[in-house]
């Protein structure tokens, strides 16, 4: 903390300085203020049977940890990465990105190469995620790269002990934290709170303001790949406007990336405007038990136990009503061919071929919670979202692919 604060006191001048003169003359690199990281999104093959399950796990704990707010990584069957670098020169590690945790580390694949801008703080930190799985270790402060464009100094790195791993695999080297920073008190033997990557980027003026945007493409058979907009978020992505709305205060989702939304079937109301959160670490649409009853009764979905997802013909498909998601005062539209899984990736689910199975599905609670939906990344592939700290709120754009018909 102390370090950081005088070290962008250190910065500030030099900034005021940089910003009177022609910023190419100084040096050839000048500053950017914004990095689009690439992000890598897998399904987790190995345990897909479990993806409603693993939704649901994960909106669970975050309901029942109300006070102890973690949630579920381990068991997450849609793996988002990014690769960032660590140290001078920087080693680069393939991080998970999760917007619903905060604290940055690294170690469940690759050892930590110390370099001399490396401090170890004498702290221990300790994670849990959900019920079971965590991860501890030391607590170091290192340089970090993101792309060789935006660089934070002294930031707090969690370095796992042996074995330590959170029930990571798949040469997944730890978690990207890029949920509110609350979220990491109690994560420090220090006792404070640890500041987030995206903390000190704007502390240290990096990033004009503390915001990042998300940009997925539909999910396909290969890797399906996407962007983490750092600082700002990436214009040539979105058509039209963003439409921002206040994060929530309603708890527990307030915790996370909450915000207030109501949800209707066509024009059946099925989840009066209640709280939830925008995560990207769940795949489905969950919703609460009491809206989703009413969805399943409105589209005359049959739930199907191999893949745990409703299923519904094709004669009902060719019937199916848009879903809207009241968000803010602005609607958005998941058209029917959006509200059904990939066909072309049935097998993943161990979905028949032909079938057809519904994204949305149930939270596991009636709505009253505190986390009445979580629009996860089959809602953020049709809409573009930007998480903004310095003003509290969450935004959504539509995207060439919102009305796309890839299912
Ligand atoms: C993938 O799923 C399996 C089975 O659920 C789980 O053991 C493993 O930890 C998951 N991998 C990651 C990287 O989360
Ligand atoms: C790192 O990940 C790779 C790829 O999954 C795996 O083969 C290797 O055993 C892992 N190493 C460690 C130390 O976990």
């Amino acid at each position: 903390m102390l370090f950081s604060r005088s070290l962008s006191s250190l910065l500030l001048p030099a900034l005021a300085f940089l910003s009177l003169s022609a910023r190419a003359s100084l040096h050839s690199r000048t500053i950017p203020t914004t990095a689009a990281l690439k992000l890598s999104v897998k399904i987790n093959s190995s345990g897909i049977k479990n993806i409603v399950a693993a939704d649901r796990a994960r909106v669970q704990a975050l309901i029942k940890n109300g006070g102890n707010p973690s949630i579920s990584v381990a068991n997450a069957q849609l793996l988002c990465t990014t690769e960032i670098g660590i140290g001078t020169p920087p080693t680069y590690h393939k991080l998970l990105v999760d917007t619903g945790s905060s604290n940055t580390w690294i170690g469940a694949n690759q050892s930590y190469v110390k370099t001399t801008t490396s401090k170890d703080t004498g702290s221990q930190f300790s994670v849990t995620y959900g019920d079971s799985n965590g991860v501890v270790g030391e607590e170091y402060l290192d340089t970090v790269t993101f792309n060789s464009d935006l660089v934070i100094e002294s930031q707090s790195i969690g370095v796992a002990s042996a074995g330590s791993n959170a029930g990571l695999t798949g040469g997944i080297d730890g978690i990207l934290g890029i949920g509110p920073v609350d979220l990491t008190l109690g994560t420090s033997s220090n006792d404070v709170e640890i500041p987030t990557v995206m903390d000190n980027l704007y502390q240290q003026k990096t990033i004009s303001s503390e915001v990042f945007g998300v940009f997925f493409s539909p999910a396909s058979a290969g890797d399906t790949t996407g962007e983490l907009t750092l600082g700002g978020y990436d214009a040539s992505k979105i058509t039209g406007n963003i439409g921002y709305v206040p994060t929530t205060s309603g708890s527990y989702a307030n915790q996370y990336w909450g915000i207030d939304q109501s949800i209707s079937y066509g024009k059946t109301s099925i989840l009066s405007k209640t709280s939830g959160i925008v995560d990207t670490g769940t795949t489905l649409i969950m919703i609460a038990t009491d809206a989703f009853n009413k969805y399943k009764a409105a589209t005359g979905g049959v739930y199907d136990d191999v893949t745990g997802l409703l299923q519904i013909s094709s004669d009902q498909y060719d019937k199916l009503s848009s879903l809207y998601f009241t968000i803010g005062g602005v609607s958005y539209e998941l058209t029917p061919n959006a509200q059904i899984w990939p066909r072309s990736l049935n097998s993943v689910i161990s979905g028949s071929t032909s079938g057809i199975y519904l994204i949305v599905s149930d939270t596991g609670s009636n709505s009253g919670s505190g986390v009445d939906f979580t629009n996860g990344y089959v809602f953020l592939e049709r809409f573009y979202s930007v998480f903004d700290t310095t003003k509290s709120r969450v935004g959504f754009a539509k995207t060439k692919y919102t009305y796309v018909t890839s299912n």
